[in-house]
């Protein structure tokens, strides 16, 4: 069955060639060719303040940007997050964004009933996350830390399932490391995994 995916290019820097790039357009033309509905937000691409009070959370998104992000989150099926581990961590930019798309209750949100509201039920997500080091090391010396808080304390918590992971390191490996690793994640776009 056709679905309708959002890949969130979550890198911070504009400038193409960086193998994040290479990622987004396999698992692009992989979900195009078997006949899913691919839209690509760029948060380089957006102006983004930083988050500075709880009281503007609770409030409509005040950036065009970020509105348009979550009507094209709202519109997908399947959300996937593609970014480098910057410090242990997804970059300050795509944290910056996750702040302000959860703004106004549209991830979570708590109930007058005293229970939470899950804003991204029913959806999946995959995140896509390349790294320096080994991903063997990130997820069993570091214990992937940064990366369970992404799943469980946002996308399970506001209702997706399920939720996966490509954990790709080390990048520099070589030509081949890479292009075994674009097959992967065009097969994984072509089953919208
Ligand atoms: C500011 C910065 C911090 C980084 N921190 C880490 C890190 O903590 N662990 C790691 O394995 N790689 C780290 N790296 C390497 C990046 O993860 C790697 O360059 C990136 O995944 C390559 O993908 P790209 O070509 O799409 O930028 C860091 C790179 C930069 C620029």
């Amino acid at each position: 069955m056709a679905r309708k995916i959002l890949i969130v290019r979550g890198h911070p820097d504009p400038a193409p060639g960086h193998f994040c790039d290479a990622l987004v357009t396999a698992y692009r033309e992989g979900a195009e060719a078997a006949g899913h509905a691919v839209t690509v937000l760029d948060i380089a691409a957006m102006d983004l303040p930083y988050l500075r009070s709880a009281d503007s959370w609770k409030l409509p998104a005040a950036n065009a940007d970020i509105r348009h992000a979550q009507e094209a989150i709202a519109r997908a099926d399947h959300l996937v997050i593609v970014y480098p581990l910057w410090l242990g961590d997804m970059p300050a930019l795509l944290k910056s964004f996750f702040e302000q798309v959860s703004a106004n209750g549209f991830v979570m949100a708590l109930g007058p009933e005293g229970r939470w509201r899950q804003g991204l039920k029913g959806k999946s997500a995959r995140l896509i996350v390349t790294m320096g080091m080994p991903a063997l090391v990130y997820r069993f010396y570091f214990l992937a830390h940064s990366l369970r808080s992404l799943e469980r304390n946002v996308l399970r918590f506001a209702g997706m399932a399920p939720v996966r992971s490509s954990l790709i390191g080390p990048v520099e490996k070589g030509a081949a490391f890479r292009q075994d690793w674009l097959g992967r994640i065009r097969a994984l776009g072509a089953a919208a995994e």
